[in-house]
């Protein structure tokens, strides 16, 4: 029996969904509210699995709480069915649920939508306690229960949701703080490592430039005459000086461009000139290996760039054809104006450059395997210099190459 008229119980209702049930296991908030309502002593609230029903809430029993029931698969079929009931001490769910001492029970389901998650049954000591009008009214009841219920449960997912989500951030700022960390030792020691590298440098070259100038006043004979052996040995040591200085430049020069220190001289100038400059600086060492350097250009070809920077550009380039190719050979250098950049070519018809390394020549101290290589000393720095040169113009570095068939350096710089 409900306790309440019609008006009264318009007044009742919206207290329900005002129930707690946060620190409220037993549901004991929920059965104080609806002891407003109705009469009963028992009071259960149960949840729905596939073959078995859960107790979650009781005014009673509350040790049972969590513990399952199993059920048969008929009173299941009902209990998912948006049928409500009023049932007694004989029906079999009322049974399968172990209730002692009731003798008359109301019953109807918990759902969100159209989906049912459990039932409420209100039981009560008296015979034929329920009818229909009280039903109706549990109904009424249990929808806003369901409400209330599935908001608790949503808001402990959400809370163990934010806590995974804090957990998360709090590892992923600890492995952000590590890789700072590490990141900043990483850059303090390549710093360490470039100062250290433009020190040395520094420091072998003062005694080189003295071994370079002794041997070059030796060689011109003005405090004696040498004989030809002495002449040998002194051209030896002019030529390895000569070659360790170039290296040590290299490292030098490789170290000022990391350390940001290399800014361009921009002006304006024919690079007829450049190209010739460069020919006649390393005409001697083509010399020696018989080969020819041709040189294709327009003759009045002004460009805007940094002439010395350019002039390098060109060095390690054509440095590198008289290097790897065969003796007796031509080496073709060209430079071709376009509407908005100029490009320069630097050919050989050498030992090429497996497409597979394209990519990798470029990086510090890359020399790939060869005779070539293996004969001469040096460092593997001139295509990364000349990479950074031509990228400091803005311009691009590409090679067309493949192994035996020579190899183009092609430089485009932008105007
Ligand atoms: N024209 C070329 N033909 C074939 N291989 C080349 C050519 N130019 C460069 N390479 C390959 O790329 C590597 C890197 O070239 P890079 O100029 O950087 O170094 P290097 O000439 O060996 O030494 P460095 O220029 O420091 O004296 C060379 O060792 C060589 O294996
Ligand atoms: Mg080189």
């Amino acid at each position: 029996m409900t306790k309440l008229t019609n008006k009264e119980l318009l007044k009742e209702l919206p207290a329900l969904f005002n129930i707690n049930l946060n620190s409220d296991k037993s549901g004991n908030n929920i059965f104080i509210k609806l002891k407003n309502i109705f009469e009963f002593d028992y009071g259960y609230i149960y949840y729905l699995n596939p073959d078995t029903v859960q107790l979650k809430y009781s005014n009673i029993n509350k040790e049972l709480i969590d513990k399952t029931y199993k059920i048969s698969k008929k009173d299941i079929k009902f209990l998912y069915s948006d049928k409500n009931c009023i049932l007694n001490e004989q029906s079999s769910i009322i049974k399968s649920l172990n209730f002692i001492g009731g003798k008359s029970y109301i019953l109807s389901k918990l759902a969100v939508g159209e989906t049912v998650f459990g039932f409420i049954i209100l039981g009560s000591k008296k015979p034929d306690f329920y009818a229909e009008q009280e039903l109706s009214v549990l109904e009424t009841c249990s929808s806003i229960l369901s409400y209330v219920i599935k908001d608790l449960e949503l808001s402990n997912v959400f809370k163990i949701q934010l806590k995974a989500l804090k957990d998360g951030l709090i590892e992923k700022n600890n492995a952000y703080k590590i890789i700072k960390e590490q990141n900043e030792k990483i850059l303090e020691a390549d710093k360490v490592k470039t100062e250290f590298l433009a020190n040395v440098s520094h420091e072998l070259r003062t005694p080189l430039n003295a071994i370079l100038g002794f041997s070059e006043i030796l060689s011109e004979e003005l405090y004696g005459e040498l004989n030809s052996k002495q002449k040998e040995y002194i051209s030896d040591i002019r030529v390895s000086g000569l070659h360790l200085l170039g290296m040590i430049n290299e490292i030098l020069d490789i170290s000022k461009i990391e350390a940001h220190a290399v800014k361009l001289v921009r002006s304006e100038f024919n690079i007829m000139k450049a190209l010739r400059e460069v020919a006649t600086i390393l005409k001697p060492l083509a010399t020696k290996k018989g080969i020819r350097i041709i040189i294709d250009c327009e003759n009045d070809f002004k460009v805007n760039a940094d002439y010395q920077k350019i002039q390098q550009i060109l060095y390690n380039l054509v440095n590198n054809a008289i290097k790897f190719s065969p003796e007796n050979d031509e080496i073709e250098l060209c430079a071709i104006k376009r509407k908005d950049k100029f490009i320069l070519k630097v050919h050989d018809n050498g030992i090429g450059i497996d497409p597979k390394y394209h990519g990798k020549i470029f990086a510090k101290f890359v020399q790939l395997d060869s005779a070539y290589t293996k004969k001469e000393s040096s460092t593997g720095l001139g295509l990364t210099i000349t990479k950074e040169l031509t990228e400091l113009h803005d311009g691009k570095i590409s090679i067309v190459s493949k192994v035996n068939n020579g190899s183009t350096f092609i430089i485009e710089i932008p105007q």
